[in-house]
């Protein structure tokens, strides 16, 4: 009996064995492989969860894995190793097949530039303004929810890193940290609120006080969430907040998301049904205008017909948006829906685009079909989730050299410099 259990043991060590062994020397063969027992620890270091294999595996120093970082995808991979998995879910998905979470990516490809060349570009000024706030570059951090979740110092880190990448940040309604602590953080930075219009009006418009009052700049008002998008991961995972944090502009438990129980569903969808007035109207955002001083802009615009509205109910800036892939599944990517927006407003106010965009090229494409500026969601997160504020200063700042490169190459010398004949639309031949 008791020879056949030391049989057993020997068995399952030698197999835990070979299995440490297995990862050690594919992390040695393959750098970019990670053992799944390495985990985050918020320095933005990767630590041991167990010390069984610390003198085993070559743990890259957190200069060292800055230094491999070229582009922001190399940020979501180490953000996906150093998140939980919930997490890093919530944070990616789309909606449903995701089919327009990828097409935002993917529609880039689908415009090339046209270059000109011999225009002396010893000097290129990416500079521009948005709403009359200066900005280093026409790229700035758009509302993610729940930061905290990324780091510990959440959307203050974010504000941090937006004041010294000398831009602007839009601060979620749904933050872990409150609109006054990120105001606080951003010394005088650039802030927008976003804002979720609440079935209890006097809690939206609390919000859009306190926002004012703590100097923010403009509103953006969210309208593609009368209903959350069916995001399959959050389900699956049932996503709730981890226990130690809520959304901290709220202070009862329900409004906060910080309630025990959500089902069986993704928390936010259930949090969303409860919460957010699924009966808005372009009457709403005449409302909204009456209630602030603020400049208004509507975030989550696809078409022509709805940029009109918007004009015609006083806005005075439209984001285009379709709320990265999350909200309704298969609706054009924001960069194929900017012409149509920007054609049917003329001019009459600033167009901003947000949606897939990860590299330098993207902001000259957006800003060549029409965008006055653009906002960047899931690259702030995982540079947040990498290495915190600096994370985040230095996915900005990789995004600000692509696209300072990028307008040298294509004898752009600034940002009044890019125009439609910047780009023209990829043609593709049928193969039939
Ligand atoms: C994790 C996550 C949370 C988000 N939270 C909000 C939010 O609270 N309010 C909002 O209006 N949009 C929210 N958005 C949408 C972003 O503001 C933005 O439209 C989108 O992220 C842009 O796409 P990108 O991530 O491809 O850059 C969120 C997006 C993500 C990825």
């Amino acid at each position: 009996m008791s020879s056949s259990l030391g049989s057993w043991v020997s068995v399952i060590l030698s197999a835990v064995l070979t299995m440490r062994w297995r990862a050690f020397l594919l992390s040695v063969v393959q750098p970019e492989y990670r053992p799944p027992f390495l985990t985050h620890t918020h320095s933005g270091a990767r630590g041991l969860s167990s010390g069984v294999c610390s003198s085993q595996v070559p743990t890259p120093s957190v200069s060292e894995m800055s230094e491999r970082r070229v582009c922001v995808s190399d940020y979501e991979a180490d953000a996906q190793r150093i998140l939980p998995k919930a997490v890093y879910d919530y944070y990616r998905s789309g909606a449903d097949q995701q089919q327009t979470l990828e097409d935002n990516t993917a529609a880039f490809n689908r415009w090339r530039l046209r270059p000109r060349v011999l225009r002396d570009v010893s000097e290129v000024d990416t500079s521009c303004s948005v709403l009359g706030q200066p900005l280093s570059a026409p790229l700035c951090a758009a509302a993610t929810a729940m930061q905290r979740m990324a780091h510990p110092d959440g959307e203050t880190a974010t504000a941090r890193a937006c004041k010294q990448a000398q831009t602007g940040m839009m601060l979620s309604s749904w933050a872990t940290s409150t609109i006054e602590e990120v105001s606080e953080a951003s010394d005088g930075g650039v802030l927008w609120m976003q804002l979720y219009i609440y079935k209890d009006r006097e809690l939206t418009l609390s919000l859009v006080r306190r926002a004012e009052e703590a100097g923010y700049k403009a509103i953006f008002v969210t309208v593609d969430t009368p209903y959350l998008g069916k995001r399959w991961d959050d389900v699956r995972n049932r996503f709730k907040l981890p226990s130690h944090l809520s959304m901290s502009n709220f202070s009862t438990e329900s409004l906060a998301f910080s309630e025990g129980s959500y089902g069986n569903d993704s928390g936010l969808a259930v949090y969303v049904a409860k919460a957010i007035d699924p009966t808005l109207s372009w009457d709403d955002i005449a409302w909204l205008k009456e209630h602030t001083r603020l400049p208004v802009v509507v975030k989550g615009i696809l078409t022509g017909e709805d940029a009109e509205q918007a004009l015609s109910h006083g806005v005075d800036g439209i984001l285009v948006s379709n709320h990265g892939g999350r909200q309704l599944d298969g609706v054009s990517a924001t960069l194929d829906a900017l012409e149509e927006v920007v054609q049917a407003v003329r001019g009459r106010c600033e167009v901003y685009l947000d949606g897939g965009v990860r590299r330098g090229t993207d902001v000259l494409k957006a800003l060549a079909l029409g965008a006055r500026a653009v906002f960047v969601g899931r690259p702030v997160l995982w540079g947040l989730a990498c290495e915190g504020e600096k994370g985040v200063v230095d996915v900005l700042t990789l995004l600000k050299d692509e696209l300072r490169l990028a307008m040298a190459l294509a004898g752009c010398r600034s940002t009044a410099e890019i125009s439609r004949t910047t780009v023209k639309r990829q043609e593709f031949t049928s193969r039939i």
